[in-house]
C-alpha cells in the first residue's frame, strides 16, 4: 500500500533590496518618531527596491533562482509558479508569466494570487493540492511584493509598515509524512473597506482625477485592522492546533505575518507558544505583504529540523487569514 502524497517545501529562496529606509529615514519624511514606530510596530528599518524599470519580477527571480541551485535543479524543470502578490509588474499579464519568461522555466505556467498579506499561505494551499493530486511534482510557490510602488510617503499611517522583499519555496511530492499537512483558509469580503486601493480597477479606472486624489495608495483603518487581526490570526491558529491534536509544546516554529509586533504577541500568547520559537524579522524588513512568511522561513532554514512542526498564520486586506501545518522535510 503506498502513503499519501504531500507536498514537501525542499528549497527556500529570497531576496531583499540592498537599499534601507530606517525610522530616522523617516522622522525626516513625515512626522513621526523612531520610539514611536518601534513601540507600536517592532519596525526598525524596511528594504526599499530602487531603480528604474525594476519591479516586482526583478526580486522573484533572484529568489527562484536560488532555490533552484540550493536543490540542483534547473528552472526548465519548474511544472507551475504561483506567485502570491498585490504589487505585480503590470495589471496583466500575470507577474508569473513575467518571472518564468526572465527565468528561462519555459516548461512552466503558472499564475498570480491575490490574497494580501495571506497570498503565500493562499499560494501554498493551492500548490500543495497541485503536488497532491499526483499530477504535478515541481511547482514554485512565491510571495512577493514591492510595497513602495503602492505607499504614499506622506502618508504616516501606512508608510512606516511597509517594505518590499520576495520570498520562495519549491514544493515536491513526498510519502515520509512531510510537508504541507492541513491549513485554516478564510475570508470576509465586508472587510475590505479597512484595508483597500481604491482606484486602478474596474470600480474606478486611474484617471487624473483619481492620481490627484492619491486613490492608488494603500488606505489603511489600522486600529480597526488590528483588532480583526488579532482575533483573526489567533483563531486560525487554535483551529489548526485543536483539529490535528497538536499541543503548544508540539509546535517547534510559529511563523506569522510580521504585520505588527504586537498582533504576533498577542497570537503567540493565545496558542501558549513561548516567543523564543516565533521567527520573527519584522525589525529588519517591515510588512513586505506576501513576502513576509516566505522570508522567515529563508531567514530560519538552516535552524529547521527534519520533523519540526511549524505553524504559519497571516491576516491580510480582504480580509483575508489563515494558519497552515507544515512538518518541515529536510
Ligand atoms: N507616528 C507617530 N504617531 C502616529 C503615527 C506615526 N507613524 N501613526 C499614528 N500616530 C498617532 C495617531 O495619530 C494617534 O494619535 P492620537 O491618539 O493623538 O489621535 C496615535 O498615534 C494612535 O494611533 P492609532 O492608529 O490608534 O495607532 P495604533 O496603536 O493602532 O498603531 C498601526 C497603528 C497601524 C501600527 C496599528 O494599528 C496596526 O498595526 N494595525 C494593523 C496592521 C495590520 O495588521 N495590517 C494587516 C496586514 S497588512
Amino acid at each position: 500500500m503506498t502513503s499519501k502524497i504531500t507536498a514537501a517545501i525542499t528549497a527556500v529562496g529570497g531576496y531583499v533590496p540592498e537599499d534601507r529606509l530606517t525610522n530616522s529615514d523617516l522622522e525626516k519624511m513625515v512626522d513621526t518618531n523612531d520610539e514611536w514606530i518601534r513601540l507600536r510596530t517592532g519596525i526598525e528599518e524596511r528594504r526599499i527596491q530602487k531603480g528604474e524599470g525594476l519591479a516586482t519580477s526583478d526580486m522573484i527571480v533572484p529568489a527562484v533562482r536560488q532555490l533552484c541551485e540550493k536543490r540542483g535543479i534547473d528552472p526548465s524543470e519548474i511544472e507551475c509558479m504561483i506567485v502570491g502578490t498585490v504589487t505585480g509588474d503590470y495589471p496583466f499579464p500575470a507577474t508569473a508569466n513575467v518571472v518564468c519568461d526572465k527565468l528561462g522555466a519555459k516548461n512552466a505556467w503558472g499564475f498570480d494570487l491575490s490574497a494580501a498579506c495571506s497570498g503565500f499561505l493562499y499560494a501554498l494551499t493551492t500548490g500543495a493540492a497541485l503536488i497532491e493530486s499526483g499530477r504535478y511534482k515541481k511547482v514554485v510557490v512565491v510571495g512577493a511584493d514591492k510595497m513602495s510602488s503602492i505607499i504614499d510617503y506622506q502618508d504616516r499611517n501606512t508608510c512606516i509598515i511597509f517594505g518590499d522583499g520576495a520570498g520562495a519555496v519549491l514544493l515536491e511530492p513526498s510519502q515520509s509524512g512531510c510537508g504541507v499537512l492541513d491549513s485554516v483558509l478564510k475570508s470576509d469580503g465586508s472587510g475590505r473597506k479597512y484595508l483597500r486601493t481604491d482606484a486602478g480597477g474596474s470600480l474606478l479606472p486611474t484617471s487624473h482625477e483619481t492620481v490627484d486624489a492619491k486613490q492608488h495608495y494603500v488606505h489603511q483603518e489600522g486600529a480597526a485592522v488590528y483588532k480583526y487581526a488579532v482575533k483573526g490570526m489567533a483563531e486560525a491558529v487554535e483551529e489548526l492546533m485543536e483539529r490535528n491534536h497538536l499541543k503548544a509544546e508540539d509546535i517547534a516554529w510559529l511563523v506569522p505575518h510580521q504585520a505588527n509586533i504586537r498582533i504576533i504577541e498577542s497570537t503567540a500568547q493565545r496558542a501558549g507558544i513561548s516567543m523564543d520559537k516565533v521567527m520573527l524579522n519584522i525589525a529588519k524588513y517591515g510588512n513586505t505583504t506576501a513576502g513576509t512568511l516566505p522570508l522567515c522561513l529563508w531567514d530560519w532554514e538552516s535552524k529547521l529540523k527534519k520533523g519540526d512542526h511549524l505553524v504559519l498564520a497571516a491576516f491580510g486586506g480582504g480580509f483575508t487569514w489563515g494558519a497552515t501545518l507544515i512538518k518541515w522535510g529536510h
